[in-house]
Order: C-alpha cells, then structure tokens, then sequence
C-alpha cells in the first residue's frame, strides 16, 4: 500500500491550497477564463478544482519538463511505445483520414485501415441495399448482435447507445458479453436465428467469454437451419488480429474484419471492432465519429499545454490524485444516453493506468490510477450523492453534461441540466454550520445546534464539468479522444505502461485450472488453495440441489 507520496514540487501548492476553500476561489471573477476551454464541440470547465493559477502553473512546469510533446509525437508515429509487448500505438492512425494534419502513422499501417473502412462500407451498403446474399450473408437482417468483451464490447456499446438518435431504420443492435447464460437465453428468446447476424469480436479469438458465447449463438443459428452449417456460417462476421483462428473457428476468411497488433483493444472503436456501431449508424455518421476524434488528436498534436484540453485534464487528474490524495473519481453524465461512458472510461482508465512498475520495471513512486466509478444523474443524486456531499472521504467528480437534447422535452432538459449546476455548485460551496444554524427556526440552542451540524456540508468538494453542444458522431468521437489522450499523458507523468494489460492474465489462468475442476473432470483438488478448494466443494454439494 505504500505509494501515495505528493510530488515534493506540488507540496507547497497544496499545503498553501489546504487552507482555502473553493468557495473562496470560485470569488475570483478571472477563473473562468483561466479554467474553461472550448475545443469544437466541447466545453471543458475545470472552474470547479481545487486549484489556482500558481498551482497550474507548477503543474505545468512539470509537464513541459516532461518533453511530453516528445512521447506523443513517438505514439503519433508508430513508435514501439508499448514496449512490454515490442508494439505501436496507433489507433490515431484508424482516424487520420479526418485530420487536417499530416498523418505522423507509417503509409501501410494507414492503407490496411482505409481498405477496411471501405470494406465496412461495401457491407453497409449491401445490406441497406437487400444485397446482402452477395457478401455471404442472409439476404435479410433486421438484428445484429456483437459478441465481444472488455474492449470488444464496451466501445461500440457506448457508442450504439449513445448515438440512437442516429440509428438507421430496421435494424436493431444486441450485445451480448458475459459468460453468465442468462443474457444468451434471453436474446435467443427474443430474436430469429434466420435474420441475426452476430459479430464476433475478439482481437485474440482466445478470449474465453466471446468463444462460449459465439457457440451457443451458432448452435442456436445451426438448429435453425436443422443442421445445415453452411447456411448457419453465413450468419457469422468476424472482428479479429487473428484471422486463422477465427477462420479454424468457423468464420470465412471473406468475412473476417482485421484488427492489429498496433491498436489495443480498449482504444479500438475506431477500428473495424466499431462494425456493429457503423451498421447501427450508417457509415457517413461512423465517419463522423472519426472526424470528431481526429479533431481531438489535431488540437492535442499542435496547442500548448495551457490549452491542451486532455493535458489540462490529465494535469488535473495528478493534482488530485498525487497532490490532494483522491482515491477514486466519480463520473456522473447527466444524459441517458451516455449511460455506458462510466464502464467504458473504467477499462480505458483503470486497464490502462493501474500499474505499480514503470515501464523499466521499477516500483512507481506515486499513486497511479484511480478507481472509476459512477452512473447517470440524476439517479445518482438519490442514491450516493449523500456520500459525497457529507462523506468523511472527498471524492472528485466529473459532470457531463448535453446543451442541446436530441428530443424537444425541453422542462425535462432545463430540470436535468439544472441539478447538474447545482450539484457542481453545492459540492463546491457547501453550507457553513452558521448558514444551517440559521434556517433552524425551532428548538433550544442546544437542539438547533444538532440539528445545524447534520444540514451543514463542507463544500469544497472539487468537480470537473464537461459540456458537450449536442451529442452527435462528432461530439462522441471527440470527448472519447479527449480521455484515450487524457490517459496517455497519465501513462506518460507516471512513467508507466498505459498500453499493456499483464494484471489480467493470472485470473484467466486460475479459471483455466478450476474449470475441469468444477466440471467434474478432475477429483484430486489438493493442488488449490483451501479456500478455493472448499469454495469448489461447496458448488459441487449444492449444485444439484
Ligand atoms: O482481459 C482483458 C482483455 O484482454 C482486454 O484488454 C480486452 O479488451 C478484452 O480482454 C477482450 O480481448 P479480446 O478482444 O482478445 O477478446
């Protein structure tokens, strides 16, 4: 548990910081000009944090010395930053073709995307057209579902649902991602094997989760067609790095979608993982979502920290993680559509960032990734606000905000967006003990006096508030870039891998050991621990029960 230390250069910045309160520096009528920046679609307003001119200026001092613009141009052009697995990181390059700068990315690297962007949109087109026999697949297809985990779920299923507005007519999308076979039973309940095509999603076609899922599907689509596999193949697309395995598993190579060794698997929407979204949308919308994230990496590639939106919010994220000492985050959208983005940014974020080693392997000498956590305001306000509000802990939180809704409720809007202010704005000021003394009208001095200590609220409390105009293709694409590039500075500050996933791997090896176990395939379980021996034999007792 040892890291936590403040970075000596920022201990005088929040011990200074320690005795004011944000009630006091929100009086300054500058601040909005210093910590609110807008890049196209998105407001950024960090007006609400604890800190002040001085404390970002160190920050950015930090920063500069860094040679960050050094690291990012190294990601931008293929470098092999990823080094614990000798690989590029390039999922920048799956949207250069919405830059208005000079793609930094090797020529091949963005040939291979562009021939797949086209392919996708031969596939679209033969499927809005009633073609879709000629690619292969059933001629008609009113379901898609995605098979798919971490990465190779999350991404489209944010974007599906956060773009159904801009769903295309007659086509409905399903995601279909953990192993537990309920969700499985429930789709096949509810759909016709002989119009759903499944995409298969897996950059390793190992994964554990996607394969069982991808057979139950087939066996379904199989006994459909009374046991013609052939007709059942053609049901099946595959998203995959490994196109003999998805072919061995049954897919026509015709059919299989690639994926690179250069894009991990959380920053890989933009890739051919994003089929589902592009069949949901329409290809000129995906393009969209493209252009929108480009825009991004533009203003990332060229603006000077002090408007760098994601160093701004990675800077952020340091001071109240390794300045204030912030264990967690919350991020609250006040937008049902975006009601995915938390379980997103916790892979993004937390698969990305929770390292204990530097890249040469040495134990990191600050905290790294916080937890992330969250769901939709206003739900959230009835039911963990109060911890925030009046916790012991303070916990940082990120509002998300829509100007614009896409429907025409317009007093359901002005409500939402007004609990979202206001929530920014009581965490921020809080209510004294005398404020609240005051509003207590009866009682004795010693009753009111209880009563005012449990109404009063610390304030303080920081926030991060992200305004986006409306949502559209373009505004996802870019607020998703703005934290992808958010974490690669993190990655970068904390001298980290934020491309590599090692902490994953020995649960995966355990659940490959305890499943013969719990099948019944092996007897002797002296080589598990006691207490996953006695949890197996537990199972086992009540398993018929
Ligand atoms: O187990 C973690 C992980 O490797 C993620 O990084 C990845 O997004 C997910 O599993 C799915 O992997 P795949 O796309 O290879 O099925």
């Amino acid at each position: 548990m040892s890291p936590q230390r403040s970075p000596s250069f920022l201990a005088e910045h929040v011990e200074r910081l320690s005795r004011i309160h944000l009630r006091d520096l929100l009086r300054d009528t500058g601040r909005g000009e210093q910590l609110r920046h807008r890049v196209g679609p998105i407001l950024l307003d960090l007006s609400r944090q604890k800190l002040d001119a001085r404390a970002l200026e160190a920050l950015g001092a930090h920063v500069e010395a860094s040679d960050w613009q050094a690291a990012r141009d190294a990601m931008f052009a293929g470098e092999p930053i990823n080094t614990s697995e000798h690989r590029a990181v390039l999922h920048t390059a799956l949207r250069a073709g919405g830059s208005h700068l000079p793609s930094m990315a090797p020529r091949e690297a963005r040939q291979e995307i562009e021939q797949t962007l086209q392919r996708i949109e031969r596939l679209i087109q033969a499927i809005e057209r009633g073609e879709a026999a000629s690619m292969g697949l059933p001629t008609t297809i009113t379901d898609v579902v995605n098979i798919g985990i971490g990465g190779s779920d999350l991404g489209p299923r944010l974007a599906v649902r956060a773009l159904a507005p801009f769903h295309v007519p007659h086509m409905r999308s399903h995601f279909l991602t953990n192993v537990d076979g309920q969700a499985a039973h429930e789709l096949m309940r509810q759909l016709d094997p002989k119009r759903t095509l499944v995409i298969v999603v897996s950059k390793t076609f190992t994964t554990q989760e996607t394969l069982l899922n991808g057979n139950v599907l087939r066996d379904w689509i199989v006994r459909a067609y009374e046991g013609d596999t052939g007709a059942a193949t053609r049901h099946f697309i595959a998203v995959s790095a490994n196109t003999a395995e998805a072919e061995r598993w049954g897919v026509p190579v015709s059919n299989v979608y690639p994926m690179w060794d250069f894009v991990g698997g959380r920053f890989s929407l933009w890739s051919a993982v994003g089929l589902s979204l592009a069949l949901a949308i329409g290809m000129e919308h995906f393009r969209a979502l493209l252009a929108g994230a480009a825009r991004i990496d533009d203003h990332f590639r060229t603006a000077p920290w002090q408007e760098n939106l994601p160093v701004l919010l990675s800077l952020v994220e340091y001071w109240n993680r390794n300045g204030l000492g912030a264990t967690s985050r919350a991020v609250v959208p006040y937008a049902d559509l975006l009601g995915d983005l938390t379980s997103y940014l916790q892979q993004l974020e937390m698969e990305s960032l929770g390292k204990q080693v530097t890249s040469q392997g040495q134990p990191v000498t600050q905290s790294t990734s916080a937890v992330v956590w969250g769901s939709v305001g206003t739900n959230a306000q009835h039911a963990y606000f109060q911890a925030l509000h009046q916790g012991t802990d303070v916990v940082p939180l990120e509002f998300i905000g829509v100007v614009r809704p896409a429907h025409t409720l317009r007093s359901n809007h002005d409500a939402l967006l007004s609990n979202l202010l206001a929530q920014a704005a009581a965490l921020a000021l809080g209510k004294t003990f005398d404020e609240a003394l005051a509003e207590v009208k009866s009682g004795d001095e010693a009753a009111r006096r209880v009563l005012a200590a449990q109404r009063s609220f610390p304030g303080d409390r920081p926030s991060t508030m992200i305004l986006l105009d409306s949502l559209t293709p373009e505004s996802l694409g870019a607020l998703i870039a703005l934290y992808e590039h958010k974490v690669f500075m993190l990655g970068h500050l904390w001298d980290i891998n934020a491309f590599d996933q090692w902490g994953v791997e020995l649960g995966k090896v355990i659940a490959r050991q305890i499943l013969p176990a719990l099948d019944g395939q092996i007897d002797d379980l002296t080589d598990f621990d006691s207490a996953t021996r006695a949890s197996i034999e537990a199972i086992q007792e009540r398993r018929e029960g």
